[in-house]
């Protein structure tokens, strides 16, 4: 009989639970228990673990730990914390398609103009504007992974023109791509909506900042699906007081939840939302972490994981 899996779940109980459930019903070929609950020779053979939001402290009492299965798509806390392990992060395709509608339902909010009408409907303003067809918006993505690939396609094919950035040069896909600063800058340029779907890295932490922002096309909307500190706040504030750009839709920040005394939350050309974007799908995600450990206990396959290297 193989190792319990150890769960390492920083949330509450509740939650855990049901998580355990989750995966438990999803396999037959192992069995999942809280960490806490092993014994300490069972955590010593133990060579992987399921874990959200870990206490790096626990994962340390396991000595011959090789990788570990995160039930999050973004890892970036893990990648800090964690040495020497194999970090795997969560790629589901239900997580690619709640992505990509929220995508969808954001930039047509922008699109079709929502924020202004919710202004002018609390202004008593009764004032049509000339709508623009989706053709004629460029939406820029900035990151073409996983998340972003599944948000242009569904852009596209709601009509809208699609262009996206990326660290390394895309061939073949089915809509402009760029990569590099001196990309990013083209496609700021020409977005009139930019949509942020990048991991936070060394190299994507305050990317966006006020020289960044100053590039945008002016009017431009930015919509932050990734993570907060991309993203200069005090930056981009500026810049939405001056006019310069039209709105943001912020899911994501520096501290969550966001503090009840922050200025975003009574900002009007900011839309605040509670991380809510992609959540991860507790059954389809059982299925995928199951199976990528039921492989594993067979033959010895660990999936793709985090680059130390470039951070993600
Ligand atoms: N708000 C939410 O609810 C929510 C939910 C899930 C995920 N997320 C966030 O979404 C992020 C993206 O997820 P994913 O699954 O799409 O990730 P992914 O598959 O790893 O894709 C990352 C993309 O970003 C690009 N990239 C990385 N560093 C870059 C840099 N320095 N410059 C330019 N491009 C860079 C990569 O370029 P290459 O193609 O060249 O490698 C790749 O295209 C996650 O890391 C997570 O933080 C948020």
């Amino acid at each position: 009989v193989s190792v319990p899996v150890p769960f390492f779940h920083a949330g509450e109980r509740a939650e855990e639970a049901a998580w355990l459930a989750a995966l438990n019903a999803a396999t037959d070929a192992f069995e999942v228990r809280p960490g806490r609950d092993m014994r300490a020779e069972d955590l010593a053979r133990t060579e992987v673990a399921i874990v959200a939001n870990p206490d790096p402290a626990d994962l340390a009492r396991l000595a011959r730990l090789r990788w570990v299965q995160s039930l999050w798509a973004g890892v970036e806390r893990l990648v800090g914390e964690l040495q020497g392990v194999g970090i795997v992060r969560l790629v589901d395709p239900q997580l690619g398609r709640t992505m990509a509608e929220a995508v969808l339902a954001w930039v047509l909010y922008l699109h079709r103009d929502m924020p202004r009408y919710a202004a002018q409907q609390r202004a008593r303003i009764w004032r049509p504007h000339e709508p623009v067809p989706a053709s004629g918006r460029t939406v820029g993505i900035l990151g073409l992974g996983h998340l972003g690939r599944c948000a242009a396609e569904r852009l596209r094919a709601n009509g809208f023109a699609v262009a996206g950035w990326s660290r390394t040069p895309k061939e073949a896909m089915a809509f402009e791509t760029y990569a590099g600063a001196q990309g990013l800058a083209d496609l700021l340029g020409r977005a009139d909506i930019a949509v942020v779907l990048l991991p936070l890295t060394a190299d994507t932490r305050g990317l966006l900042d006020a020289a960044r922002l100053g590039q945008m096309k002016p009017g431009g909307c930015l919509v932050n699906f990734a993570r907060g500190p991309i993203v200069d706040t005090d930056a981009l504030v500026a810049a939405l007081d001056a006019g310069r750009l039209g709105h943001a839709v912020l899911d994501v920040f520096a501290t969550e939840p966001l503090p009840p005394g922050d200025p975003l939350w009574s900002h009007d050309r900011i839309t605040v939302l509670p991380h809510i974007s992609a959540p991860t799908h507790m059954t389809t995600a059982a299925g995928i972490v199951a199976a990528n450990i039921a492989e594993f206990l067979k033959d010895g396959t660990i999936p793709e994981t985090v680059d130390r290297g470039r951070g993600y």
